[in-house]
């Protein structure tokens, strides 16, 4: 996609952005809190003292101009490495629809080419110029998800499900490794989001609703993507920086709507949102993100008591906060040009994808006027440069840069695929699983040929909406696979075509999903939830005695008890990604009818009971608790569940907590 369209897309959504911005500023107002009841955090220093005093003595070096130039980040399709000489900022990055040179389907060499080029200028010597390496950043949230011939690893929602934060640990290591082949230093992940009302269209980046859960995989995640804290050299060892987002209370919006408002109490905020950041900022998480939410009607970029008194003061983060992508913006009294509320409150570098040239002359001249503390800009710079050393940018050789065959490397894909073998919840299973590999069967449903489905939002393009097979050649589809699976154990496939009623399939596999979202657009805005996708194709199998097993994809537990009833078996594969050979281990058995791999996968999230989604769901609307999952060793039945859009029933259902 070109720039334009990036352009406009993006724009698209900043005004949806702000509308928000302006509603809740209307009732701005600056909050207290009280840092005692936030969670202390030591963590070991970031660096090494010789390595402070480095830093201590470059900031003495640098020009007013050079400081304000490190505090800020723009995006790679508004600004060209020759800019540098005249801007000399401190990091770029590439936007959810930003590539190289305008093309978001660009190889990795070209990736790999233009991160070298910017880092080629940051580095010349030059009168008036101290070279400091720029640090460049890219949402690998899911794998590194923007390149080509890169490996999809399950989205968050799935990683959560596996309960298994060694697994994170690895995945992130091996993103850091794709993301290294191509000269990119950052990664804007985990989203540590402790999504409290699945409406909201970020849910599948959060791994859990529970924070004690978030907090497990936070740490597991920054360690895999930036090795242990203390490492040195870490670019040169394939690790990248992670970025813990979004600080804080970015799932506990009201009515989920992203960018919105969280209403809770401090104590809530500390308790449910926070230990995610005090377990990664413990794990030596190098940067946080700002939410562009507010808590309480105060804008997270503009809460000193949160990013200062809170983040910093009492968590002990070392590391710098970066802002969100132009939310600074949206501050009471703030443009995309000028805004020095967001760098007084704790943001050390703005995500400037717009206005950045004017924001650079303005933020001098804050400086130069004094509304921005010469104090505040050298902490700042110092956290800013603190990350860079503790990289290695300073001496960064890059091994691993250009060396492709590490993007859905055969180890890599194994991960993925372990990955997704245990991020599968069984809902329902009357015993139609597993599938015998001699068995005759059938796939259907709307969404049995989509790659985008199965990867969701922030595939290539932030949507995701338009990811191909072909951008990713190894991806295997769960439909493939199980074909595959079929036909190596001496099964037959049919097609859905073929007559049926004649051939008739032992049992015929239906793929169901929703369509790829981002952000805002993914969130629900109705009180209720009754798409029904893929009732037509179950209810045809059934009609004509077929058993029936569903894979429903999907970014979040929703109201699905007409296919759960239409179908024999359930399964909750969420957004497993480019490795879809996972889901035909655990479905597919052997010859006689055993499983080749349990379901060990359990909801990290609650499975809603009833159509109307919260607050209009009646209270305890919860068909499947956190922790639910059926196994083969342990089979459950479940029985017919309530069809009404309220979730009631006259049948007492039985508790199915294991
Ligand atoms: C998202 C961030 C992301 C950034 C850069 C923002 O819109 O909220 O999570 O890292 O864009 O793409």
């Amino acid at each position: 996609m070109g720039q334009q369209t990036w352009t406009g897309r993006r724009w698209a959504a900043l005004g949806l952005g702000l509308g928000v911005g302006l509603a809740v500023a209307a009732g701005a107002h600056t909050q207290t809190v009280h840092p005692a009841l936030w969670p202390a955090v030591k963590p070991a220093p970031l660096v090494d003292v010789a390595t402070e005093t480095r830093i201590a003595a470059l900031v003495k070096r640098m020009s007013i101009e050079e400081k304000v130039g490190q505090t800020i980040q723009t995006d790679i399709s508004t600004v060209t490495p020759a800019d540098l000489r005249k801007y000399p900022l401190g990091s770029i990055l590439a936007g959810g629809d930003s590539g190289p040179y305008g093309d978001e389907r660009a190889k990795p060499a070209e990736w790999l080419r233009l991160a070298r080029e910017f880092h080629a200028v940051a580095l010349e010597a030059r009168p008036g110029h101290e070279p400091i390496p720029i640090i460049f950043g890219v949402d690998a949230v899911h794998g590194h998800n923007n390149v080509v011939g890169a490996e999809l690893f399950p989205q968050n929602i799935g990683l959560g499900a596996t309960r298994d934060p060694e697994l994170v640990r690895r995945i992130g290591e091996a993103t850091a490794e794709e993301v290294a082949t191509t000269g990119i230093d950052y990664a804007f992940a985990p989203t540590i989001a402790v999504p409290q009302d699945v409406r909201w269209g970020r849910s599948y980046e959060g791994f859990s609703s529970d924070p004690q859960w978030v907090a497990k995989f936070a740490a597991a995640a920054v360690l895999g993507l930036q090795g242990p804290n203390g490492m040195e050299h870490r670019l040169a060892r394939g690790r990248v920086a992670s970025s813990i987002k979004h600080f804080l209370g970015d799932g506990g919006t009201t009515l989920g709507e992203d960018q919105g408002n969280t209403e809770v109490s401090e104590e809530t905020l500390a308790r449910l949102h926070a230990p995610g950041y005090a377990a990664g900022i413990e794990a030596g998480a190098l940067t946080v993100m700002a939410s562009y939410s507010a808590w309480n009607g105060q804008k997270m970029h503009g809460a000193k008591s949160l990013l200062t008194d809170v983040l910093k003061d009492r968590m002990g983060f070392q590391g710098f906060v970066i802002g969100d992508y132009n939310a600074h913006a949206f501050l009471p009294g703030c443009t995309k040009e000028h805004c020095p509320d967001a760098l007084n409150a704790g943001v050390d570098m703005y995500m400037a994808p717009l206005g950045w040239r004017e924001l650079y002359v303005n933020l001098i001249d804050d400086v130069k006027a004094g509304r921005i503390s010469m104090a505040r800009l050298d902490d700042a710079v110092s956290r800013i440069l603190r990350v860079k050393f503790a990289l290695g940018m300073f001496d960064a050789e890059r091994p691993l840069a250009g060396h492709f065959e590490k993007l859905a490397s055969p180890e890599h894909r194994a991960l993925a695929r372990e990955a997704v073998r245990k991020s599968l919840v069984l809902l329902k299973n009357d015993g139609v699983l597993p599938i015998r590999a001699n068995a005759k069967v059938v796939i259907g449903g709307p969404h049995a040929g989509s790659l985008a489905v199965q990867a969701g939002g922030w595939t290539i393009s932030w949507q995701g909406e338009d990811t191909k097979s072909a951008d990713f050649p190894q991806a295997e589809l769960a439909a493939t696979a199980i074909k595959a699976a079929i036909r190596a154990g001496g099964g037959k496939m049919v097609e859905e075509s073929d007559d049926l009623v004649k051939d008739k399939p032992d049992v015929a596999i239906v793929i169901i999903g929703t369509r790829p979202y981002a952000e805002m657009f993914g969130d629900i805005k109705l009180p209720i939830y009754n798409e029904r996708t893929g009732l037509r194709a179950l209810n045809q199998f059934k009609r004509m005695g077929i058993p029936t097993v569903t894979v429903f994809l999907s970014g979040r537990p929703l109201w699905m008890n007409p296919e759960i009833n239409a179908s024999n078996a359930f399964v909750a594969a969420w957004l497993p990604g480019s490795e879809g050979g996972g889901i035909a281990d655990v479905l597919v058995g052997t010859a006689d009818s055993k499983p080749r791999y349990d379901f060990t996968g359990r909801l990290s999230f609650p499975w809603p009971r009833s159509a109307l989604l919260p607050p209009y769901a009646p209270h305890g609307a919860t068909e499947f608790p956190i922790g639910f999952g059926i196994t083969y060793a342990a089979p459950v039945r479940t029985p017919v569940l309530s069809e009404r859009l309220d979730g009631s029933s006259d049948v007492a259902v039985p508790s199915r907590v294991k």
